[in-house]
């Protein structure tokens, strides 16, 4: 494994980390996710990926039990707050009020006293940015938080905030965790510039669009049994990026892998680690294998003629408008 900085901050992350979307406590059962986190240890993960929303809560508490008994300082902990735990006007956003309130329930799920980043899986246009700034601070004084980050948040966004935070004295964003892979490139535009600028790192979501760009969903032919599209949840997610143009030209990208001697997901992977401002692509797993599979692509290097041939195969499929990058104008 190969280590980064997390943007400019002191703290190293390990540049693939483990996120359990769609999978802790709801796709795979219990022994599978176990195996799952256990892979990742085996292969030098140390950053492992959840949020307070995922399954219900359950994730967090997958999540925990799976890295109990593990020594806390050898693994970087990152959770987030947003949508909603609970039926409740106050059980969402980023209020005071459930920042406060989630950050408990989270730091109880994982069984551990500090998350080492905590980060807004959203922009609340409903909170002063001051307030869920200054309440973000107070549980970095608290030392229930390490450092701070976002999730999707546009450039001007992550501008606005990094204002308030240097004008009040608060703790500075350190991160943002946006889409990224080959198909979605909606960040480099503009919140890379100004991660760059600004000291921001990237920890990238969905590095193989969520199983797309393994190769295994073939145009005009049902999902393969037990893929994220067949499952209930994870179906209505990855449906989005299932349209045949993109499928037929994902297939395209093989002869490119098999010249590197790579796997199509570690490709995928090692494509987002080209980019410096990435500090992480975090994979998603439902087997083992998976994981084992897509680590090795920490410390590829892809040159410039590998990159350009990437380009020319998926050509109008990448997406790259930054307008793109949206959060819900009304809480969920
Ligand atoms: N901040 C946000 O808003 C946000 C949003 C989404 C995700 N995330 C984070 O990013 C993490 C990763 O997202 P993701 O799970 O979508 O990432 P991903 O790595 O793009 O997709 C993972 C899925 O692809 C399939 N897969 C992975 N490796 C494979 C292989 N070698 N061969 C065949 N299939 C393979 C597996 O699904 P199947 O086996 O079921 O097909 C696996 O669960 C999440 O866990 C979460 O931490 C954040």
């Amino acid at each position: 494994m190969e280590f980064r900085h997390l943007g400019r901050s002191g703290l190293m992350v390990s540049e693939i980390s483990y996120g359990n979307w769609i999978t802790h406590g709801s796709q795979v059962e219990e022994d599978a996710a176990k195996e799952c986190v256990r892979a990742a240890l085996d292969e030098g993960i140390t950053t492992f990926d959840t949020a307070d929303v995922y399954a219900g809560t359950k994730a967090e508490e997958v999540l925990g039990r799976a890295l109990k008994g593990i020594r806390r300082e050898s693994l970087e902990i990152f959770t987030k707050v947003y949508w909603p735990t609970g039926p409740g006007p106050n059980d969402r956003g980023l209020s005071r009020k459930h920042i406060t309130e989630s950050i408990h329930g989270s730091l109880r799920r994982l069984q551990t006293d500090y998350v080492d980043l905590y980060q807004a899986h959203r922009f609340d246009h409903e909170t002063p940015l001051e307030e869920t700034l200054k309440t973000f601070d107070d549980l970095v004084r608290q030392g229930k938080v390490l450092y701070v980050g976002v999730s999707e948040w546009s450039a001007d966004q992550i501008a606005r905030a990094l204002r308030i935070a240097d004008e009040m004295g608060f703790d500075r964003l350190v991160s943002n965790q946006p889409q990224y892979s080959m198909l979605w490139r909606v960040i480099e535009a503009e919140v890379v510039p100004l991660s760059e600028k600004e000291g921001l790192g990237q920890i990238v979501w969905s590095p193989i669009a969520q199983g797309v760009l393994t190769g295994k969903y073939l145009p005009g032919q049902p999902p393969p049994a037990g893929s994220r599209a067949t499952d209930p949840t994870g179906g209505g997610f990855i449906s989005r990026v299932l349209a045949n143009d993109v499928l037929t030209r994902v297939q395209d990208l093989k002869p490119i892998a098999a010249d590197l001697g790579l796997t199509m997901a570690q490709l995928a992977v090692a494509w987002v680690l080209q980019n410096p401002n990435v500090s992480s692509a975090i994979i998603g797993a439902s087997k083992p294998e998976q994981v084992r599979d897509n680590v090795k692509a920490a410390g590829v290097k892809l040159d410039a003629e590998v990159l350009k041939k990437i380009d020319d195969v998926l050509g109008p499929v990448v997406e790259r408008d930054p307008a793109k990058t949206v959060s819900p104008e009304k809480r969920p």
